[in-house]
């Protein structure tokens, strides 16, 4: 059987962790020995430029080509003309291209599940695949939904609205009952968190209220951290990047927590 796990990290809320996570959560899979893709799905493309790719549109293959080629019913092309490898870390990179398939979708036959059909052919090549989403509900994060087993939900305390949570959750629910019966919510990642500050405490308690009931909460939270912007800089991972410190230590924790639960 196939062991391959797909996970999107997805939040439609803006800035609140998700190419963060992505990044920390795969590197952290990968030192364990795991086999791990990394899928950008958001045209800003952060997660490719986090590896130092600076112009991510004179790649010549991107997801963008892919999912172009699944709507237009052609063969995919090799797995190495696409996929790049940075150390034991593979990423399927996107460039701003990408925000044109979100309108070629709307009329494409398997407009939901473009995206199922590109990950399904790398699923015997790795242990887990995460897709790094964008920060809407529109098509290609419903392709991410609809494509993936698991859904981890970073948010940040100062962003947090319950009505977005809300609203993410209902779209989950829709996918799972139209499209992706198998997906599972794994819970909600606490991140940017100031412990000192009595609005984080008020609002991880609101949270835990109006959620810890049917789902996870992490009990790792990710704490702020002006070394997240360094690492950036840096092209790094915080986890590589500054291992000793809050940040990469909660990261370790949180994925001893989310890997071994
Ligand atoms: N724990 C942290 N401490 C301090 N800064 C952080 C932390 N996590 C992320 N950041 C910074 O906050 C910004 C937003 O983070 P990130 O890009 O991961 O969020 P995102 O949800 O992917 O955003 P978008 O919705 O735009 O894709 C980035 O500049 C990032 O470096
Ligand atoms: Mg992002």
């Amino acid at each position: 059987m196939n062991q391959c796990e797909i996970i999107a990290i997805a939040n439609q809320k803006g800035g609140v962790g998700k190419t963060t996570t992505t990044i920390n959560l795969g590197y952290s899979l990968a030192e364990r020995g795991k086999r791990v893709l990394l899928v950008d799905c958001d045209p800003q493309s952060n997660l490719t430029m986090s590896f130092g790719i600076d112009r991510p549109d004179e790649l010549p293959i991107t997801l963008y080509h892919l999912m172009t080629d699944i709507i237009e019913e052609k063969e995919l092309p090799q797995r190495s003309d696409y996929i790049l490898s940075f150390n034991n870390l593979d990423i399927l990179p996107c460039s701003i291209e990408l925000a044109a398939v979100e309108v070629n979708l709307v009329t494409a036959m398997s407009r939901e599940i473009t995206l199922k059909a590109i990950l399904d052919q790398l699923r015997p090549y790795y242990d887990h695949i995460i897709i790094d989403c964008m920060p809407s509900l529109g098509m290609l994060t419903i392709n991410a939904l609809a494509a993936c087993d698991r859904v981890l939900i970073p948010a940040a305390p100062q962003y947090l609205s319950a009505k977005g949570l809300e609203l993410l959750l209902k779209n989950i629910i829709r996918v799972k009952r139209r499209i992706n019966p198998s997906i599972e919510i794994d819970g909600i990642l606490i991140t940017m968190f100031t412990e000192r500050t009595k609005l984080s405490k008020e609002i991880v308690n609101l949270i835990n209220e109006s959620y810890g009931n049917h789902i996870k909460i992490y009990e790792n939270k990710i704490p702020v951290s002006v070394k997240v912007g360094e690492a950036v800089l840096k092209y790094k991972s915080i986890v590589e990047f500054d291992p000793n410190g809050k940040v990469a230590v909660a990261y370790k924790n949180f994925v001893k927590e989310y890997a071994d639960e």
